[in-house]
């Protein structure tokens, strides 16, 4: 049995292929049969004069969506899709679909195809952007582990918040101990790197996002690394060359999916080279604040946008604009302390500043890395506990790292969707997700 994605090696031989059809016409003495396998999508060609009476019969009366056996010519056709077709000698049907498939050719609302999503995976669309995903995942953990990196699993379930209150998902167990869905592994990566020096957390995180964006998932997946020893400016090293590999990888391995996506890839190019730039938060404001007086704004800009006062926090529209003044992602850095999270550490000569940075993606995709070097002194992390009114007992265990051992060390965290949707140019994180879990959807 041979893949689609495998046909440039069987020129002119005879195959057998197991699949799908997606689509069907025909003229007469022929049949076009539109055939997937998972691996790819095919034309199959079946001649009146080349098949048995019965088999050119049985092409016919195909619906979509039928899985069936074939065997074929493999033929070179430089019209074709992926430069080949295949004429059929023999077909055979093993199911044939139990009604109308519901998902036609024509045009679907995306509710529509969102409620069908168990069967929309099949069309081409969200073949190529979760064969996309799943380039991005394997080159993540091929960066991490050629950089010496240990894979290293937060728990799901946890009794301390990483992020914030306001958006946790809080669960009963067991009616006596409350705890929460976790929304970032750092914590817990931490404990990793002062075990193993260097590791990153790849799994699913949690937060109950009550607003309807198209960045926003109640479920989505991170990765986050942490360093022993490593200071902001590593970490910002790190996510520099972490993010230009993923792009140099997928521009290398997805040219196809990013064809059938219609993706311009010269504008992933620049990612692909690094030398990413690097702004400090308040130089950020100055280029947001530049842009919306004299106008130069990009396309379907949202009306009456105001800039930044200074020690607020940058809106989805600020980082869009952001992301429209530079070519590549950008490292914005040293945001005040105040718009922060508890644990990040002060710059010295400013500790009204976290030495910290968060990457923005170009073309409107915003956030896609936040990170920051993390506070090793046991006595300022316990006050910032304190002032955030986090419940001390749950981060006794985070407080025993700076007991026991303590070391400066950095980290961050990126939204594997984020940086999906932006790949693919698509332009909700709902697609970049087998089944997307939000605010209006919980089916299939
Ligand atoms: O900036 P965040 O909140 O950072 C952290 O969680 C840190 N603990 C990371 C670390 O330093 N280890 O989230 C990190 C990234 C964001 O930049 C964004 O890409 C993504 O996670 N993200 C979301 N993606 C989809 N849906 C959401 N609701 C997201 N919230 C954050
Ligand atoms: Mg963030």
């Amino acid at each position: 049995m041979v893949r689609i994605a495998d046909l440039a090696k069987y020129d002119g031989q005879e195959i057998q292929l197991h699949g799908w059809l997606t689509s069907k016409r025909s003229s007469g003495k022929i049949h076009f049969l539109q055939i997937r396998d998972g691996s790819g999508f095919v034309q199959a060609t079946v001649f009146k004069n080349d098949v048995p009476e019965e088999v050119f019969e049985t092409a016919k009366h195909l619906a979509q969506e039928t899985s069936l056996r074939l065997a074929g010519l493999v033929r070179a056709d430089e019209r074709a899709p992926g430069g080949f077709e295949i004429g059929v000698r023999d077909l055979a049907v093993v199911a044939s679909p139990a009604g109308e498939y519901p998902i036609t050719p024509k045009e679907h609302g995306i509710d529509f195809l969102l409620e069908r999503r168990h069967l929309w995976l099949r069309h081409k669309r969200p073949w190529a952007i979760l064969r996309v995903r799943d380039a991005v995942q394997r080159a993540i953990n091929d960066f991490f582990h050629h950089e010496g990196f240990v894979r290293f699993d937060a728990p799901f379930f946890t009794p301390n918040a990483a992020e914030g209150t306001t958006n946790l998902f809080e669960i009963d167990l067991f009616d006596e101990d409350k705890a929460y869905l976790s929304q970032s592994g750092q914590l817990y990566a931490e404990a990793g790197a002062l075990a193993f020096g260097k590791v990153y957390t790849f799994g699913p995180t949690f937060r109950a996002e009550k607003s309807k964006t198209r960045r926003h998932l109640l479920e989505f997946w991170m990765i986050e690394p942490e360093v022993a020893y490593a200071t902001h400016e590593d970490n910002m090293n790190l996510q520099e060359r972490f993010v230009s590999y993923i792009v140099r990888r997928v521009l290398e391995q997805c040219q196809e999916e990013l064809r059938v996506l219609e993706r311009d890839v010269s504008k992933l190019q620049p990612t692909a080279e690094g030398n990413f730039p690097r702004i400090s938060y308040t130089e950020a404001l100055e280029i947001i604040r530049a842009h919306l007086e004299s106008g130069d704004l990009p396309e379907n800009f949202p009306e009456g946008i105001l800039p930044v006062p200074w020690g607020e926090d940058l809106g989805a529209p600020h980082e869009t604009i952001l992301g429209y003044h530079f070519d590549r992602p950008v490292m914005v850095h040293s945001y005040p302390s105040a718009i922060k999270a508890f644990y990040m550490q002060p710059w010295e000569d400013h500790p009204e500043l976290a030495k910290c940075d968060d990457m923005i993606a170009p073309e409107g995709y915003g956030e896609i890395i936040g990170g920051s070097e993390r506070i090793h002194d046991y006595e300022l992390l316990k006050a910032r506990i304190e002032e955030h009114n986090l419940p001390m007992e749950a981060f006794e265990w985070y407080l025993d790292l700076r007991r026991f051992g303590s070391v400066p060390h950095a980290g961050f965290g990126m939204g594997l969707e984020r940086v999906v949707a932006w790949i693919t140019g698509i332009d909700h994180l709902r697609e970049a997700i087998p089944f997307p879990r939000m605010l209006t959807r919980m089916y299939p």
